[in-house]
């Protein structure tokens, strides 16, 4: 399944996002705030368990969350997604990937991965900004599964056609969060009209 936002805030902070005169300090603070609002919707489905709490006043009925979560940003650009998101959810584990493309195969190449040998975590939220041709999202998943990981979302902040069908071809079973799908890849690999390099404008080193 693929989802893209309806939400006006998202549909707001991504159009700054976009814009060619954000600035890297404005670009990492709309980054992380978009990836607190696509998670609240990414995660609407985590398991429950009831609970008693008791209040000033009197018991009221609760529930606590139930499943470990992992947040696995994909290094570099997935780092500005992860501090908003852990402070909503504290409890969270962060492992990260490490992959780049090639700038003429656009393979992903992989250069860290401290997994432990088996999985620490019941639900994986692998976060990236950027879905283009879908390299980085299958190979990070093929991670994830072969680490032992059951369940899997990506999500993302925007993501071309092409992405989208690459990671739903290689693994049918993971959901897909994006703010927008744009109209495709430009012929060295880049989302249009996208953002430009979602590495670069945060870190300032385009
Ligand atoms: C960007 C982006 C994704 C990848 C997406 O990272 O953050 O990880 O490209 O492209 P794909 O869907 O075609 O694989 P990049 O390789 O530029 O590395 P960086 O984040 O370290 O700058
Ligand atoms: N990576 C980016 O940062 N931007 C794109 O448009 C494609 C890949």
């Amino acid at each position: 399944m693929v989802y893209e936002s309806k939400h006006p805030l998202v549909k707001h902070k991504l159009t700054l996002l976009r814009d060619v005169a954000t600035e890297p300090k404005k670009f990492r603070e709309l980054v992380r705030e978009l990836a607190i609002l696509l998670c609240y919707e990414a995660t609407a489905d985590l398991g429950l368990s009831e609970m008693m709490v008791e209040t000033p006043m009197g018991t009221a009925a609760g529930a606590h969350l139930t499943e470990k979560i992992g947040l696995i940003p994909i290094l570099r650009a997935g780092l500005g997604m992860v501090e908003g998101i852990w402070e909503m959810m504290p409890g969270a584990e962060v492992w990260h990937i490490g992959l780049y493309r090639d700038e003429r195969t656009l393979k992903p190449v992989s250069y860290y991965n401290k997994l432990p040998t088996s999985p620490t975590v019941q639900v994986c939220l692998v976060l990236d900004p950027m879905l283009a041709t879908g390299g980085s999202a299958v190979a990070t998943v093929g991670i994830l599964k072969n680490w032992g990981a059951e369940r899997i979302k990506f999500v993302g902040i925007l993501a071309a056609p092409e992405g989208v069908r690459a990671l739903q071809a290689a693994h049918p079973d993971v959901p897909i969060h994006v703010a927008q799908i744009d109209s495709h890849l430009n012929n060295i690999g880049y989302i249009v009209p996208g953002l430009g390099d979602a590495g670069d404008r945060q870190f300032g080193t385009g």
